[in-house]
């Protein structure tokens, strides 16, 4: 199974990806991951991304789609990828169709979850994120289950600079100009899924499984 779930911020696709992920067996490629673990060991590249991170902006075409490109050769995704924040622009999808096509492995879905703003701005003022493993937890609806510690992996829950109210405000701007267009672009080759992603979060893995189960698209290896 070769997935994408595209999304504005908040909208729980590392949260699901994390989930969805694990029942599958497939690897779960999360750029902004990969970003916050290269600033975390001030790398070059994490130098690069978080300049325009902090501002809520997405960091360049170029620079995303060699990370991806190194991250799909890896061992992990032999039987399969889950791509999580990317693709972004139009760009970046143009790229992918090429290294899948190059590779030979193609899309078998794209999951768009949706949620309205409101519940993006609730979520991410409210979101922890493991310093260690990255995942993520929400002080009202999805605590650990010890304070500030991961229930996961027992690394230290820290709040992202980007979730701030106007970085919040910046990233919701940047989604709707250079990423939605993607829903569509996903609907004319007839992969795109569309999922509400304001249930609980248990509500929503039920409904992307349920529409992994059905739809257009390749049928996996
Ligand atoms: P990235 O890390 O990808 O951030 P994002 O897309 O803004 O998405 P988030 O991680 O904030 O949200 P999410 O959808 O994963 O939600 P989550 O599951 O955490 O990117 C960060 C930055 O990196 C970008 O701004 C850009 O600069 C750069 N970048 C990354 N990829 C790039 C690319 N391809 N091109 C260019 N730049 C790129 O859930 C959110 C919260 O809600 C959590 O607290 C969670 O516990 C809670 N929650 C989740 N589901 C539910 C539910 N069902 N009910 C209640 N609470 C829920
Ligand atoms: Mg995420
Ligand atoms: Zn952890």
């Amino acid at each position: 199974m070769n997935l994408v779930f595209l999304g504005p911020p908040g909208a729980g696709k590392g949260t699901q990806a994390e989930r969805i992920a694990g029942m599958y067996g497939i690897a779960h490629i999360s750029t902004g991951d990969i970003f916050r673990e290269n600033i975390k060991k001030g790398t070059e590249l994490g130098r690069k991304a978080k300049e325009y991170m902090d501002r809520g902006e997405l960091v360049p075409d170029e620079v995303v789609i060699g990370i991806v490109r190194e991250a799909l050769a890896g061992e992990s995704c032999s039987q399969g990828f889950l791509l999580d924040g990317f693709p972004r622009t139009v760009a970046q999808a143009d790229a992918l169709e090429e290294m899948l096509q190059e590779i030979g492995r193609p899309l078998d879905r794209v999951v768009n979850l949706n949620v309205p703003d409101q519940v993006v701005v609730e979520r991410l003022t409210a979101r922890r994120t493991c310093r260690n493993c990255g995942r993520n937890y929400h002080l009202a609806f999805n605590p650990p289950k010890v304070d500030g510690v991961c229930d996961a992996c027992g690394g230290e829950l820290y709040q992202r600079e980007d979730d701030r109210e106007d970085t919040v405000r910046a990233r919701l701007e940047e989604y709707r100009r250079k990423t939605q267009p993607l829903i569509d672009y996903y609907r004319d080759k007839g992969l795109l899924v569309e999922v509400p992603g304001d249930g609980s979060v248990d509500e929503v893995t039920r409904a992307i499984q349920e529409a992994l189960g059905q739809g257009h698209g390749h049928t996996g290896s």
